[in-house]
């Protein structure tokens, strides 16, 4: 089915994470997106999209879940091996679910399953300084890591809501800090939640890794969203930094191209999509 993938073969070879690195030096914009099958994989690595995340927001988005705190190893597996079968350039980043890290062994038990059975090329955990200890063991054993800090979703009871995080000065200082000890420990990339332009800003230029944003700001490495967003389609609420870029497009494919061109040029995120 997925024939497209010896067709492209290829003027753009696979991302890695060393492509990512050059991107960020050479100042060019790291267009990320979400995905949880083949299908939409096969249109956002055609749409030009860098780097894909099988997030666990499909516990929101596809199974319909108010919370991304129900989904399982095994279901983020499904959706990985799924996702794969449909790219051949895009980087593949999978997250790693509630409570699948809480101590180093278990993260790297897990994290192995999502490199291994799921063929993705980093892990993702929520969490700052009290993950320190599991970013550490995994990137002894090699395990490619993005720390995802601000709003961590699989924390939205303990934040009292989805809500904007890093606004009060100590919160922002810690944030940073937070930041910084994680690149020490060994993250090689940082994604940046629902935080005011200007703290995401101060991390920027306080690691040397990648920052990816969403709801950050326009002052980071790149951008994700969550794919239902750009297409708007996610039930309920909408995040402040959503944006439908089906508006006014015939096809998803020119959808997502359009977002990825907005991330490249800086047209995305305009003032309307961030937090002061
Ligand atoms: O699960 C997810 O989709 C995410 C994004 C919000 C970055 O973590």
């Amino acid at each position: 089915m997925y024939t497209h993938l010896q067709s492209k073969a290829r003027e753009l070879p696979p991302i890695t994470i060393s492509t990512l690195r050059k991107m960020k030096a050479d100042g060019e914009k790291i267009a990320c997106i979400t995905a949880y099958d083949a299908s939409f994989a096969t249109v956002v690595d055609n749409a030009g999209v860098d780097l894909v995340l099988v997030g666990d927001s499909l516990g929101m988005v596809i199974q319909g879940h108010d919370t991304t705190i129900p989904v399982s190893m095994d279901e983020m597996i499904y959706h990985c091996k799924s996702t794969l079968r449909g790219l051949y350039r895009p980087f593949l980043v999978a997250d790693l679910p509630f409570m699948s890290y809480s101590t180093p062994d278990q993260a790297a038990t897990n994290s192995a399953r999502l490199m291994q059975e799921g063929k993705a090329s980093m892990v993702k955990l929520e969490g700052g300084a009290p993950q320190l200890h599991v970013v550490e063991h995994l990137a002894k054993c090699d395990i490619p890591i993005c720390a995802h800090i601000g709003l961590t979703p699989q924390s939205v009871h303990k934040l009292g809501g989805f809500r904007v995080q890093g606004r009060h000065a100590d919160d922002a200082k810690e944030m940073v800090q937070a930041a910084v000890d994680l690149e020490s420990a060994g993250a090689d990339m940082v994604l940046l939640e629902c935080i005011p332009n200007d703290l995401a800003l101060r991390i920027h230029d306080a690691v040397s890794v990648p920052t990816i944003g969403i709801g950050a700001g326009p002052e980071v490495d790149g951008q994700i969203l969550v794919l239902y967003d750009v297409l708007d389609i996610t039930p309920g609420r909408k995040p402040r930094f959503a944006k439908n870029f089906l508006a006014g497009r015939d096809s998803v494919r020119d959808a997502v191209t359009a977002y990825v061109e907005a991330v490249k040029t800086g047209a995305y995120p305009a003032p309307e999509h961030c937090f002061e």
